[in-house]
């Protein structure tokens, strides 16, 4: 969003004293909304996938409005689908345009260059504008430690205890339980609900690849730090640490390059077909949503596909995307399991080219299953404060959660478990302390993915789960959950009990 004051510094003296004077008008005036003295444009970011595009900011941009904020330049909008960057782009030249007449100062503006800086800055990799240097102490700095710096997170270690296929030996896919020690670190505490944040590594042999690929003289090992050649400061991007720790758990090389990461490889490509289409894809037109979408490429397939890319390593720490951290809903409560978090995660892998093509793995999925009991898991938690176990303690909990939805849900009947032991679920009046949770749960087929099924008998055995309600999606005639089983559900919870949330709480996932 933008507001007046982030123009200021463009102004000279009096064209800001115009304009402090026109928002000090439009403050005096009392039948004018509390925006009255903001000038703004929206850019939304959202995904066509979701019937809702990009629902957020037009909400947004009808609010201030409304409120008599001065929309200078009409919402733009960035597809995740399509041209995203471009959009962007597309509206930031607009908006700056429109800034420029709104606070008058477009004479003294070169709009060529405020253009151009929309594609670079002090920062942006160009050829030979960067150096690889050894770092002095020649030590790296501890992994959780960069984590957290890179994430502005409190990235902590936990150790895995185990990790175990919650799927049939029969099946094709594997679910995991990950168990993880939290080494008693009171930043890991939780409440059933919450989600864990998991700092993954890349696999070896991807790391391997691009190694060999990049132009550098260096060994892989070595500590170094990226430094501007030109001011032989260190650009700080990326921690302390050698060419494969940061290809291993800093930047991202599985998720096919944006356009503009494709527009500077073409700068480092020789051949000049590979840069022609480079160039092409760069500029992320049609032609690189279905390149994107027919490979799915990671990196390694990229260098191997525009063979004549002369990677440098300085671009790669420079520009690769940061491996971003993933969530998963915690499916353990704290009380049955101190120092303790447990995720279930599903072994994420599939083949590009609808099939037929390579094999990828997901990051972060793939690297906990190969993780032996004992290795750091580089975690934070992040709080979901709604989506709890309800106050009212007595309302009746529907819980829906197919597949790997039913992970947090875990959390919860452990945590009914738990509190079973300290409460009884029915008071001396005979009235219900403890309100019933009915669960409902998908999966493929009764012997290969019907994961804690013997939790589940256990919780109802406790009368921690009223009932469990499961659909086979692979079974034929049966009902599908979220459809036929949501409807049986509600008829069971008895008369006047209807979808309400002051009646019943419903969770789906
Ligand atoms: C709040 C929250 C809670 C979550 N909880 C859980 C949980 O409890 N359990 C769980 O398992 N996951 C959960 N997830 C998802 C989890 O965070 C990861 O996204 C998931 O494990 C995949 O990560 P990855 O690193 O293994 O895969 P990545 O390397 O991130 O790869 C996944 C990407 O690969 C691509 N891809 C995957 N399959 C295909 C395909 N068939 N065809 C084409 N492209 C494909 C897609 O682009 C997809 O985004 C949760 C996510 C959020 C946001
Ligand atoms: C890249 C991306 C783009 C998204 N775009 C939209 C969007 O345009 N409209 C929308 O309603 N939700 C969008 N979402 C989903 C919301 O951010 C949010 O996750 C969702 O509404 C919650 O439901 P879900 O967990 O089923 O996705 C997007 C999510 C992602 C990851």
């Amino acid at each position: 969003m933008l507001q007046s004051s982030a123009f200021d510094k463009f102004a000279s003296e009096d064209r800001e004293e115009k304009a402090v004077s026109k928002r000090a008008s439009a403050n005096l005036d009392s039948s004018s909304g509390p925006l009255a003295n903001v000038r703004y444009s929206i850019f939304g970011l959202g995904s066509s996938a979701y019937p809702n595009f990009c629902a957020f900011a037009k909400a947004v941009d009808s609010l201030i409005a409304d409120m008599d904020g001065e929309r200078i330049q009409a919402l733009g909008e960035g597809d995740e689908l399509s041209g995203q960057e471009e959009s962007f782009r597309t509206w930031a030249k607009a908006v700056f345009k429109a800034a420029c007449e709104t606070f008058c100062v477009g004479k003294d503006v070169n709009m060529q260059e405020a253009n151009a800086s929309l594609q670079t800055n002090e920062l942006s990799w160009a050829p030979d504008k960067f150096r690889l240097v050894p770092e002095e102490s020649g030590t790296a700095m501890e992994l959780c430690e960069a984590l957290t710096k890179l994430h502005t997170k409190r990235v902590l270690p936990c150790l895995l205890m185990s990790s175990n296929d919650l799927q049939s030996d029969e099946s094709t896919r594997s679910t995991i339980q990950v168990t993880m020690d939290t080494q008693g670190a009171s930043e890991l505490l939780f409440e059933p609900g919450d989600h864990v944040a998991i700092c993954p590594a890349n696999e070896k042999a991807l790391v391997d690849a691009i190694l060999a690929r990049v132009k550098n003289e260096r060994t892989p090992d070595e500590v170094v730090v990226v430094q501007v050649w030109k001011s032989l400061e260190p650009t700080e991007r990326l921690p302390p640490c050698s060419m494969r720790q940061a290809l291993e758990c800093y930047v991202d090389i599985t998720t096919p390059p944006s356009p503009d990461f494709l527009r500077l490889l073409s700068l480092q490509a020789t051949d000049p077909k590979e840069q022609e289409k480079l160039t092409l894809l760069g500029k992320g037109s049609s032609a690189y949503e279905d390149w994107k979408y027919e490979n799915s490429p990671n990196l390694i397939e990229v260098l191997n596909e525009f063979s004549s890319i002369n990677l440098s390593i300085e671009f790669l720490l420079q520009e690769a995307p940061l491996l971003k951290p993933r969530y998963y809903s915690i499916s353990s409560s704290p009380r049955m399991y101190p120092g303790e978090i447990h995720a279930t995660v599903a072994v994420v892998c599939w083949r590009t080219k609808g099939g037929k093509g390579p094999l990828h793995n997901g990051v972060c999925s793939s690297w906990l299953n190969r993780l032996k009991p004992g290795e750091v898991i580089p975690a934070f938690i992040r709080q979901a404060p709604l989506f709890r176990l309800p106050e009212k303690r007595n309302l009746p909990c529907i819980l829906v959660g197919p597949g790997t939805g039913i992970a947090p849900f875990r959390s919860f009947w452990q945590q009914r478990q738990i509190d079973l032991q300290f409460t009884s679920a029915v008071n001396e009046k005979g009235e219900k302390v403890l309100g019933d949770i009915s669960m409902f749960f998908g999966c493929r087929h009764p012997d290969l993915d019907n994961i804690y099924a013997e939790e589940k008998q256990k919780a109802i055995t406790d009368g921690a789960l009223r009932e469990v309600h499961i659909a086979y999606s692979r079974e034929p005639e049966q009902p599908k959950v979220g459809h036929d089983l949501g409807t049986a559900g509600t008829d069971r919870l008895g008369p006047g009990h209807k979808l309400r949330t002051d009646s019943v709480r419903a969770y789906l996932y």
